[in-house]
């Protein structure tokens, strides 16, 4: 395997240039899902055995990640399947030579952070960038380290370093533990920890994300036992050390929603395979309710969408809250759907407290929304015109493409590299299909 060119485009700043009024038809490819990969990667950490990831998405937080493993001497070879949507990567963790995820790193990807319970398990040390503030909320990372502290850890913040440590020779202990509300990134640095520490680990108000089963499927594989799969109670047995293995990574939940919002909102038919439909079920539920159409292939895995562009799209009330119900993720890409709506819609992020920022961009694209602390109300449907937009974060991102495939006229889309650490070659893929877009460099 050797490095490939399609992840090396990190940061490019482009812009995107949406040309509104097609209706979608055709078939798309589903790309792994990032937010299972990322916390796979990390656990090559936890053997000096080679682990064998296929099925990662091409995008640039794949590429941060393997930079994070690079600097704590994982080596990192990967190659991308012929259609470059896809990549195989081969990851071997001998002793690092050093135990630190550096700031230009972390700061890029906060998901850098779960290398910790990996290294502290493995190493009895790890020295992370404390992860700053994100444009979606404050997020901090307390309950990550009230779990590592738990289990015997010592934690401290030295300029800017969380630096987590073990008595030489002890390892980390298996501890019960209740999260005091659902975190999906502690649940799997959690997860990581427990799997080389000494005795059994129980969680309990652990995430149960698809993305949080895919780890645990992938630990299983590796030689940690672990009870509960898919329940928010899991049971973990330490080992001495774990194995290296072969893992294929799930489809990506959030791009086959972020294709049923463009569907939503144009009309049109589509085809969307390598879809685990009971993983798409809460944002198809509300789909059906607001007059789209679906029939699924269980044996191909294909998710079939069908709207008339001339059917009315119903209001809808939402809020968004830890799976199965809606995921955050697909909030804005909703929202945006919802400016069409025929009637009054209500949106409520109990996620994260500052997850509007889309807000104000699809505003200048003449939506109608109030917004009141938390919750959002839609007033559609209103004619979108399309203009210059700033997309904030990926998601926020994805979610004026979504507008932009209805606006009038065209829209362009700046700042898009959020979306490239997201979203696998989002504009062919759209263009397969038949939207006018274009990337400029
Ligand atoms: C992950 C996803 C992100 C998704 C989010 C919620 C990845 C790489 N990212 O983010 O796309 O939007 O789940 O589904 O998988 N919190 C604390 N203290 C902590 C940890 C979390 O207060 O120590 C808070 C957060 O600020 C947030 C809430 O808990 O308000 C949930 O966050 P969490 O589930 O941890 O999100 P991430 O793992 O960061």
């Amino acid at each position: 395997m050797g490095t490939n060119s399609v992840l090396h485009t990190e940061l490019i700043v482009d812009k995107i240039t949406i040309r509104g009024g097609s209706h979608l038809d055709g078939s798309i490819e589903i790309s792994g899902a990032k937010n299972a990969a990322l916390p796979c990667m990390a656990a090559c950490l936890l053997t000096d055995e080679t682990l064998i990831l296929r099925n990662l998405p091409a995008v640039v937080d794949i590429r941060t990640m393997e930079k994070v493993l690079g600097t704590l001497g994982t080596h990192v070879s990967h190659e991308t399947t012929p259609s470059l949507l896809s990549i195989t990567q081969s990851l071997t963790c001998n002793e690092p030579s050093e135990y630190k995820a550096p700031y230009e790193l972390v700061k890029t990807m906060r998901a850098s952070i779960l290398v910790l319970g990996p290294l502290l398990t493995r190493f009895g040390k790890a020295s992370i960038s404390f992860p700053g503030g994100c444009s979606i909320g404050a997020r901090p990372i307390d309950l990550h380290l009230e779990v590592m502290s738990k289990m015997g850890a010592s934690i401290d913040i030295h300029h800017g370093y969380v630096e987590a440590s073990l008595p030489s020779g002890k390892r980390l202990k298996g501890i019960d533990h209740t999260f005091p509300y659902i975190s999906v990134g502690a649940t799997e640095n959690s997860l990581l920890a427990a799997a080389l520490a000494d005795g059994k680990t129980i969680l309990r108000n652990a995430a149960k994300e698809p993305e949080i089963s895919d780890l645990i499927s992938l630990l299983i594989s590796m030689g940690i036992p672990i009870e509960g799969l898919g329940t928010s109670t899991l049971a973990i047995e330490g080992q001495r050390q774990a194995h290296g293995t072969h893992y294929t990574i799930i489809p990506d939940r959030i791009e086959v929603g972020t294709f049923i919002c463009a569907l939503a909102i144009t009309g049109g038919s589509l085809c969307l395979q390598g879809v685990v439909l009971e993983h798409v079920s809460s944002l198809l539920e509300v789909i059906e309710r607001s007059g789209c159409k679906y029939r699924y292939d269980v044996t191909k895995k294909v998710l079939h969408l069908e709207r008339s562009p001339s059917d009315r799209l119903e209001p809808i009330n939402i809020s968004t809250a830890p799976y199965p119900d809606f995921p955050t993720d697909l909030q804005a890409q909703f929202m945006a759907v919802l400016t069409q709506a025929d009637g009054t819609s209500t949106i409520i992020e109990n996620i994260f407290e500052n997850r509007f920022q889309h807000v104000m961009e699809l505003q200048r694209l003449g939506a109608s929304i109030d917004m009141d602390g938390r919750t959002a109300r839609i007033h559609g449907p209103t004619l979108l015109s399309g203009t210059t937009v700033m997309a904030s974060d990926l998601r926020a991102s994805a979610g004026l493409v979504i507008a932009g495939l209805a606006a009038e006229g065209t829209t362009t889309i700046e700042r898009i590299y959020h979306l490239d650490r997201g979203y696998a070659h989002l504009d062919h893929k759209l263009r397969s299909v038949g939207v006018e877009i274009e990337r400029i460099k």
